[in-house]
Formats: structure tokens, C-alpha cells, sequence
């Protein structure tokens, strides 16, 4: 199985049977993302939550490739909406597809899409495929919960904000890293704009003094997991 970052909280995992799973594709006007949608295909969309840096260029991908999107139930309303298939759930709900397991998990944030539609509660979502454990929080502070995420799923790979502002900042994230004890941490939405400015290597060095992993993914770097 592959994971590509694209920068923000964009990502994707390619399954070793070749099904692409896109999660909150913010590629077009990214200014860090080093590609664009015209170039990304997806046989699933999971979005976390609705605001436009992370529904981004989901529904252009959509007419093109057809996939299923999975979101939590207003939001999937949302994408039904649009015309396309998705897959309706929410938060503490799992559900097993053909690629593997996915369940929401709670976030602290907010959702609503850039023409001002309310789309439910804002997500985090565990993806289990192959017996890995990838937990992807989408926009959130910091919050006590993460242990029992932690607790419940071994995570092997956590991606989490680092940025500051609308999100954990570093320190936070640091926090977060510790109650969730994942195998690896990977820092997500940081740097995309002035505003969300992070040194990732603090991030790696803080969470590194407690004996934890990080690898900082590049803008456009792909990895086996
Ligand atoms: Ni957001
Ligand atoms: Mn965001």
C-alpha cells in the first residue's frame, strides 16, 4: 500500500490491489500542492469536513472519475446533491469496503461548505486496510478523546495538523501524538498559507524527545507503508 501526501490535508492511498482512496483533495489552488486535480483519479473520496480547503477540487475529480464519496451523513447529502454516489455515515460509525474499514471519529472544528451549506459535524476518520491502521483527524484542536482512539485502534499512522490557528498548533499536536501513540506521525496542514506557518522539523524534534516517530512527508511524496 502507497500513501502520497499532496500537502495541506490532502492524501491519497493507492491499496495493493490498485484502488485509490482520496482524502480531502485541496489541489488547484493549493499553492503548495506540486499537483493538480487534473492529474488525480479516485475510486473513493473521504472528505472530513466541508469547508473549501478540504472539499477543494473533490467534485471536479468526481465528474471525471466517478467515485463514492464517504463523509459523514450531511455532508454526503451534500455530495448527493452535487450528483454524485456517496456513501452516507457519522461519527463512531464504521463501515467495511471492498478496500478496507473506515470509521469517523470526532473532531473539534467547524463545517460548512464555501456556498454556505451546513454539512454536519466536522470528522476525523480511522482507515483500516490490510491490517493497518491509518488515522487521518481532520481539522481539530486538541482534545482528550484521542486516547481512546488510540486505545481502541493500534494506529500505525496518524496524520495531524501542526499549523496552528485554525488548528493544533505544534505543541498540541505534540499532546495529541502522545495520547494516540501511533506507530508513526505524519504533520499535515501547515504552510499552505502565511497564516498556517510550522517548522515540521520542530514538530519532529519535540515528538522525537519522547521517543515517537515522525516523518515529514514532502509536497508530492509518496511512500510504501
Ligand atoms: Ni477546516
Ligand atoms: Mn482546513
Amino acid at each position: 500500500m502507497k500513501l502520497k501526501y499532496f500537502s495541506h490535508s490532502a492524501f491519497l492511498i493507492t491499496t495493493d490491489n490498485g484502488k485509490q482512496i482520496l482524502i480531502d483533495p485541496f489541489l488547484d489552488e493549493n499553492p503548495t500542492s506540486p499537483v493538480k486535480s487534473k492529474d488525480v483519479n479516485a475510486d473513493y473520496i473521504i472528505l472530513t469536513h466541508g469547508h473549501g480547503d478540504h472539499i477543494g477540487d473533490a467534485f471536479k475529480i468526481a465528474k471525471r472519475t466517478e467515485p463514492l464519496f464517504i463523509c459523514v451523513n450531511e455532508l454526503a447529502n451534500y455530495c448527493t446533491e452535487q450528483g454524485f454516489k456517496a456513501h452516507n455515515m457519522h461519527i463512531g460509525g464504521g463501515y467495511n469496503f471492498d478496500f478496507g474499514r473506515v470509521k469517523f471519529t470526532i473532531a473539534h472544528h467547524g463545517s460548512k461548505t464555501p456556498d454556505n451549506q451546513y454539512t454536519g459535524e466536522p470528522a476525523g476518520v480511522v482507515i483500516s486496510i490490510n491490517g493497518k491502521n491509518i488515522y487521518h483527524t481532520g481539522d481539530t484542536g486538541l482534545f482528550l478523546d484521542m486516547k481512546l482512539i488510540g486505545e481502541l485502534n493500534k494506529i500505525d499512522y496518524m496524520l495531524l495538523p501542526i499549523g496552528d490557528n485554525f488548528t493544533m498548533g505544534i505543541d498540541d499536536a505534540v499532546k495529541a501524538v502522545e495520547f494516540v501513540n501511533p506507530g508513526t506521525a505524519i504533520p499535515m496542514h501547515y504552510n499552505t498559507f502565511p497564516v498556517i506557518k510550522a517548522d515540521p522539523l520542530e514538530f519532529k524534534s519535540k515528538v522525537e524527545a519522547s521517543g515517537r516517530k515522525v516523518v515529514v512527508l514532502g509536497f508530492g511524496e509518496e511512500i510504501e507503508l
